[in-house]
């Protein structure tokens, strides 16, 4: 198996001050990249700022002999994400590698989340992603070569309470990725999403501590590490991941049931509930059109 090399490549880590983010830009560093080290350096709510986490992270690169410049904007905004891309640009001259990382959690139940739990959480994570990922896009494009990295969570993916505003924010993330990965197939740009399980600062109270002792970040940052190298050849891919187990997550559909050619009743689905919902011969579909052809077979 040849070695995952990222010499000559230029990654951007968002949310790199830190956590996951910390361990990918240390070990893509180590093995060649120039990374960019994003971090807005604030508290876990995204509220504060500071220059000291993108600078503490850049400080143990070089004191390994790696290469990093320290950015310190917020990708929640629109003007942050274009300009962690230009320093990218102006300090390296392209992107290869983008890992959306950044995130921060303002956990309520439903009946007590505002809008300023709500707003922040789909900024930073969602409109965060796009914010870098636009600049970062075109740029790629233009060399014909990406790997961009979507940081989901299994709570997008399957729940949990007092999570509504960040759950929404992670599966919006998947949607990105499923229509981002289509069009940068062209461009050899690949788009893949993680769903990671770790002890950081985000879950230490979220998990019991035996648990959370066995989360090492490190866990993580081999299965990131090969969706940034040239040697993954996938796209459009959720890997859930933590203490050294790498699992596939898919959005599948069942067989389902045909309820006939003339619009059925609500009675008529009450009576193939069961069926509708059963887990039988499920599958993926590649996009869009394979689900408006799955209805079309019975009417060819
Ligand atoms: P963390 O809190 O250690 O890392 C997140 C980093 O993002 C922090 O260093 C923070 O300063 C930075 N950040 C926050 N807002 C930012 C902004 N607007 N712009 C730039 N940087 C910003 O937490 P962790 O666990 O390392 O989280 C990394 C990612 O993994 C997040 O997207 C999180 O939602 C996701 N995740 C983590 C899980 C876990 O078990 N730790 C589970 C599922 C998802």
């Amino acid at each position: 198996m040849a070695k995952i090399d990222f010499s000559g490549r230029v990654a951007i880590v968002t949310g790199a001050g830190g956590g996951l983010g910390k361990t990918y830009a240390l070990e893509l560093a180590k093995r060649g990249a120039k990374v960019v080290v994003n971090d807005f350096g604030g508290a876990r709510d995204g509220t504060g700022g500071g220059t000291s986490m993108a600078d503490a992270v850049v400080a143990e690169i070089k004191a390994k002999g790696g290469t990093a410049i320290a950015n310190y904007d917020g990708v929640h905004t629109h003007e942050g994400g274009a300009n962690i891309v230009k320093q990218a640009i102006e300090a390296f001259g392209k992107v290869d590698i983008l890992i959306n990382n950044a995130g921060i959690l303002r956990d309520k139940s439903f009946t007590k989340m505002e809008e300023d739990l709500w707003d922040p959480v789909i900024a930073v994570h969602l409109k965060g992603a796009y914010n870098v990922t636009k600049p970062a896009f075109l740029n790629m494009r233009d060399n014909g070569y990406g790997r961009i990295v979507m940081t989901a969570s299994g709570t997008g993916l399957f729940g949990n309470f007092g999570q509504t505003n960040y759950g929404a924010a992670k599966l919006g993330l998947v949607g990105f990725m499923n229509s981002l990965g289509i069009e940068g197939a062209k461009y050899n740009i690949k788009v893949n999403t993680i769903a990671p399980v770790a002890a950081t600062r985000l879950t230490e109270d979220i998990m019991p501590p035996e648990i959370f002792q066995k989360l090492n970040p490190e866990y993580v940052t081999p299965v990131v590490l090969f969706l940034c190298s040239e040697q993954c050849q996938d796209s459009r891919k959720i890997i859930c991941t933590g203490a050294g187990l790498v699992q596939r997550a898919s959005i599948v559909v069942n067989d389902g049931v045909f309820l006939g050619k003339e619009p059925a009743t609500p009675e008529a689905v009450a009576e193939k509930w069961a069926q509708i919902l059963e887990p039988k011969n499920l599958r993926e579909l590649d996009n869009v059109m394979a689900q408006s052809l799955e209805i079309m077979k019975y009417y060819s």
